[in-house]
């Protein structure tokens, strides 16, 4: 069985969900804290195992490869000032051993089209598929999770969990062909309420076989973009996919809420600051 070793993270989306802000800034590297969201899903994935990062962004969005380049003046500078603890924060960001590679996805033509343009990157291998808005607080990386599931099975894997009856119609909702072993049956993408299967959604994780890209290639357009779920139902006719129902918490970092809870969530996780946010809440509800 081959080794999951490549992530594909697509970052290429425009955050109208989250105007004013993303007019200039990438949704992706709003802070939660003092570090990027992006950042949250690059520790995930790096603490999973894998070894090589391609990050699809579109070309308003050059500002994360500044963040995860080296700036050879800035640690210069630091060096020369003696700030070594801030030298090492900003050498951080940058995981060891790493490689990080950019596509530039041009026009928003959908999930589909995102991925497809790291075809070249990944030969002939499974690989992960992560969608930058979705994060997730786990003891083990949701990542690994799957990746646990993956080498069970050889086969691929969604992210899946529970969400709201009245929600089903903004995800790919699954039906599962055995409920112990939680094979997947079919996957429909953002289905109305009385035509959903279940309430069992897919986030933005996803472990792929290669066979993707074949499927892609075949893919129409659904409102002007092509639809990475509509590559997945066609690759059900001859491939398994199960669904991991991780342990963790998710957020939808894209939606204003949900990021409030994220920013509160990691204040505290962190006992730098937890204490304090408690304070806070109590005195002011
Ligand atoms: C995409 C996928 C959908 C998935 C969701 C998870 O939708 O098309 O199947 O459930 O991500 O966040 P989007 O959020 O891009 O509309």
């Amino acid at each position: 069985m081959k080794k999951i070793k490549k992530a594909v993270i697509a970052v290429a989306g425009m955050g109208t969900r989250f105007y004013p802000i993303t007019k200039v800034l990438p949704k992706e590297m709003l802070p939660i804290i003092d570090k990027p969201i992006l950042s949250y899903i690059i520790d995930e994935v790096v603490e999973s195992g894998i070894e090589e990062i391609i990050l699809i962004i579109s070309k308003e969005k050059e500002l994360i490869r500044n963040y995860y380049s080296q700036n050879i003046k800035l640690e210069m500078s630091l060096k020369e000032k003696n700030k070594l603890n801030e030298l090492q924060v900003i050498k951080d960001i940058v995981p060891n051993n790493i490689k990080i590679s950019y596509v530039i996805q041009d026009k928003p033509l959908g999930t589909a089209h995102a991925i497809n343009l790291a075809k070249d990157y990944i030969n002939d291998e499974p690989f992960a598929i992560i969608f930058g808005d979705d994060i997730v607080d786990s003891k083990v990386p949701v990542l690994k999770q799957m990746i646990d599931i993956y080498k069970k099975y050889d086969c691929n894997v969604f992210a899946a969990k529970e969400v709201d009856k009245s929600n089903v119609n903004k995800y790919g909702i699954l039906k599962y062909k055995n409920d112990s072993t939680k094979e997947v049956e079919c996957i429909v993408e953002k289905p109305n309420i009385n035509e959903a299967p279940s309430s069992l959604a897919t986030i933005g994780r996803y472990i792929v076989k290669p066979e993707v890209f074949k499927e892609i290639s075949t893919l129409e357009k659904v409102n002007r973009e092509y639809i990475l779920t509509d590559a997945f139902e066609k690759m059900m006719k001859y491939q398994s996919f199960y669904a991991c129902e991780f342990d963790g918490k998710h957020f939808d970092t894209g939606n204003k809420l949900e990021y409030i809870e994220a920013v509160i969530n990691y204040a505290l996780n962190d006992s730098k600051y937890s204490e304090y946010v408690k304070e806070f809440i109590k005195k002011n509800i």
